[in-house]
């Protein structure tokens, strides 16, 4: 199987994927999910895994070892990044598993001429944009952490490996993608699994993807994301979350002024500091 290449149209199966944070929420999803779009998937997470079905290699990897990514990525036609911290944590962890990881995999990428790449950004990096605000893909950022600023970086690592490597990538702000909205944010900001499946397909197999940055929602009411930018990959979500509305408002809502309901990235805004060395005297 040849490398991708910008320039040629793709398609079903690749020869190897990458699927990094395999053993993940996420992960655990996709690998069953993408099974069809490649003849083999290599899953890489720091967590070991097990049973490799005939199709999958298991590469157990640490994100900040160079070396070990380096070897993760060798022979493969294209990565779905979805390892890393997914959620805010001391600025510390962030920046091994998140900030250097996310380094790792496109030098790797740059090394072994992989020409194309799924990194999972996060909603997180407009965090700090209202609720009642409506945004584009190429809006102005507003990170509501460290975990967000990560993953602003990488969209901005992305970026530069597509001007100065032409390594094609789709950096997907998903939203909140669990079995079902828990509340109601969510309701907003929900990506059923199906959905995700279909985005990371469609980033897989655009005729021609260059750098985009698209939201990861499904079909729900009053979104506050566009995905017009990202018109190119044909993504149709085909789910929304009517059927778990009454369930979500049944719960009283929070405060019109509290931070949680004002900013788009939820009880994000409100997480930290993380005190990591000792008590300031007075
Ligand atoms: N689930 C969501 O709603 C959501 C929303 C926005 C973004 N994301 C992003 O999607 C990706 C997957 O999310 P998830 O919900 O499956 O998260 P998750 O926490 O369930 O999975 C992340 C995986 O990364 C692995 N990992 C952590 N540190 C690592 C390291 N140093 N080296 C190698 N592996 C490491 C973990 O072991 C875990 O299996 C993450 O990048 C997350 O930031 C998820």
């Amino acid at each position: 199987m040849p490398k991708l290449d910008a320039t040629a149209k793709l398609s079903t199966p690749l020869g190897k994927i990458l699927l990094t944070g395999a053993a993940g929420g996420l992960g655990q999803v996709l690998r069953h999910s993408l099974q069809p779009f490649a003849n083999s998937l290599r899953l890489s997470d720091i967590t070991p895994m097990t049973s490799a079905a005939a199709h999958e290699e298991i590469v157990q990897c640490n994100l900040a070892d160079k070396a070990a990514v380096d070897a993760a990525v060798a022979g493969v036609d294209a990565i779905v990044h979805m390892g890393g911290v997914s959620t805010e944590r001391p600025f510390e962890e962030i920046l091994e598993a998140n900030i250097k990881g996310v380094f790792h995999i496109y030098e790797a990428a740059r090394r072994h001429g992989v020409r194309r790449v799924v990194f999972d950004s996060s909603n997180h990096v407009v965090g700090f944009h209202k609720q009642s605000d409506f945004l584009e893909t190429d809006c102005a950022r507003r990170p509501d952490g460290y975990y967000g600023l990560s993953k602003a970086y990488g969209e901005d690592l992305s970026r530069f490996y597509f001007d100065r490597y032409g390594i094609e990538s789709a950096c997907l702000r998903i939203g909140s993608s669990f079995p079902e909205p828990a509340d109601r944010r969510m309701l907003v900001t929900w990506l059923s699994y199906r959905d995700l499946t279909e985005l990371v397909r469609c980033c897989l197999f655009a005729p021609a993807l260059g750098h985009t940055i698209v939201y990861g929602a499904s079909n729900n009411r009053d979104p506050w994301w566009s995905n017009a930018g990202a018109a190119h990959l044909g993504f149709v979500p085909q789910d929304n979350t009517e059927p778990f509305r009454a369930k979500a408002e049944s719960v009283a809502p929070l405060a019109a002024d509290d931070p949680v309901r004002v900013y788009q990235g939820g009880s994000f805004v409100v997480r930290g500091p993380f005190e990591t060395l000792p008590a300031v005297s007075p």
